[in-house]
């Protein structure tokens, strides 16, 4: 255990795969809304939404704060027009929500592969999901790559399709400012920025916006203004199916403070993700996956183990104290969407990917342990084998 002592890491599990950070200043917002006694979605989300707004710098889009980004692609797809018995095209390789989101609508997700190279949504694959009954199509930014964004673009215009990105891991990217589609992001404990629990919705489409900020609060016509205001909706009409999947004050609070130190944040993930690419990239047995880290913000930082010997791996780390993650398993495979579909690259992904720990709470001294826990993996391991 000498590299373990050399960092301080001594009982099991030390190191863990993701943390929230939050710091005196959340501490702060939170009892500053408690204290107000106006804890539902009132003027600390209207602030947000502005804030977020000014942060993407896209002038002519809508902002709608959500309590995850599962409401936001569930809302976002019914805001879209998405109705019961539609087909929604949706890499397997994502987490559940985005398959849950089509579902809740009603809808139907098909599964598509994804590129091996990169684990984007295949291009190829989907043009063979295709059917009369497609009428949307969900990229996911997988680790936050967006690379091959614009063919997913392209395709849709082709063949009449809406496009909603599930952009859960891509807080922070600067791509996303030039981009004018419907996106979905996560505020979830572990992700770029956290409320607690929360979403957003961004997109140029006013009139997605607009139903957006109905179907949030239970379909109540413009609930969204009066309670910015501060009031409520006693006299009020409802068209269309609703949920209470606004964002409250609480939430939106923590989400602000997150937002304003985001720089901080960002910094202390790209660099630990640049320390693994440095040193991680030529060993043989290992692939980093193309993350751009001049312009994403790495939430998580897979890495394919090629030498099949990925659950050692795992293993190995884990003894060391260093916990680490499969994500995902393909949602084909799950009971609720599996439609007999053969998807063998996101088969493959999932026997040969493991997430190592990239969050803000890490220090330089435990990422170099990672690091060299790894390095001794696999001369452990091609010491065996030779
Ligand atoms: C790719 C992806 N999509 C959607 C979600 C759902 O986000 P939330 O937890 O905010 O609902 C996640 C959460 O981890 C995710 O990883």
């Amino acid at each position: 255990m000498e590299l373990a002592k050399k960092c301080n890491v001594s009982n099991m599990q030390q190191i863990r795969l993701s943390s929230s950070w939050f710091g005196e200043e959340e501490i702060a917002a939170v009892s500053r809304v408690l204290k107000s006694h106006i804890v539902s979605m009132g003027i600390e989300t209207k602030l947000f939404e502005e804030e977020l707004h000014k942060f993407w710098g896209r002038k002519d889009s809508g902002v709608t704060c959500v309590n995850s980004c599962s409401a936001a692609l569930q809302l976002s797809l019914q805001a879209s027009g998405i109705k019961r018995g539609d087909e929604v095209i949706v890499p397997t390789y994502t987490f559940v929500a985005t398959f849950q989101a089509v579902t809740a609508n009603g809808a139907i997700p098909i599964p598509c592969d994804v590129d091996l190279d990169d684990g984007f949504i295949s291009m190829d694959d989907a043009k063979k999901r295709l059917t009369q009954k497609t009428r949307a199509i969900i990229p996911v930014l997988f680790a936050g790559i967006d690379s091959k964004i614009e063919k997913v673009y392209q395709f849709a215009e082709e063949n009449k399709l809406i496009v909603i990105e599930d952009a859960a891991h891509c807080f922070g990217n600067q791509n996303i400012a030039k981009r004018d589609g419907i996106l979905c992001f996560s505020f979830d404990p572990i992700k770029n920025i956290s409320c607690g629990d929360g979403g957003c919705v961004l997109t140029s489409q006013n009139e997605v916006t607009e139903r957006l900020k109905d179907i949030r609060l239970l379909g109540v016509i413009g609930d969204t203004d009066r309670r910015f205001q501060g009031l409520r909706s006693f006299e009020f009409d409802v068209v269309e199916q609703g949920w209470r999947l606004h964002m409250n004050n609480i939430a939106a609070a923590i989400g602000r403070v997150q937002l304003a130190k985001f720089h901080i944040i960002q910094e202390k993930r790209q660099k630990n993700a640049n320390m693994y690419i440095e040193n991680l990239s030529d060993i043989e047995g290992i692939r980093p996956l193309p993350i751009n880290v001049k312009t994403a913000v790495p939430h998580i930082f897979p890495i394919i183990i090629t030498n099949g010997k990925r659950d050692e791996l795992k293993a190995f780390l884990s003894e060391k104290g260093i916990e680490t993650g499969v994500q995902y398993k393909p949602n084909h495979l799950l009971s609720y969407f599996n439609r007999g579909y053969d998807l063998p690259n996101a088969c493959n992904f999932y026997e040969s990917i493991l997430s190592i720990p990239v969050h803000p709470l890490l220090r330089e001294d435990e990422v170099l342990y990672v690091i060299d826990c790894i390095k001794e993996f696999f001369y452990v391991t091609k010491n065996q084998i030779f």
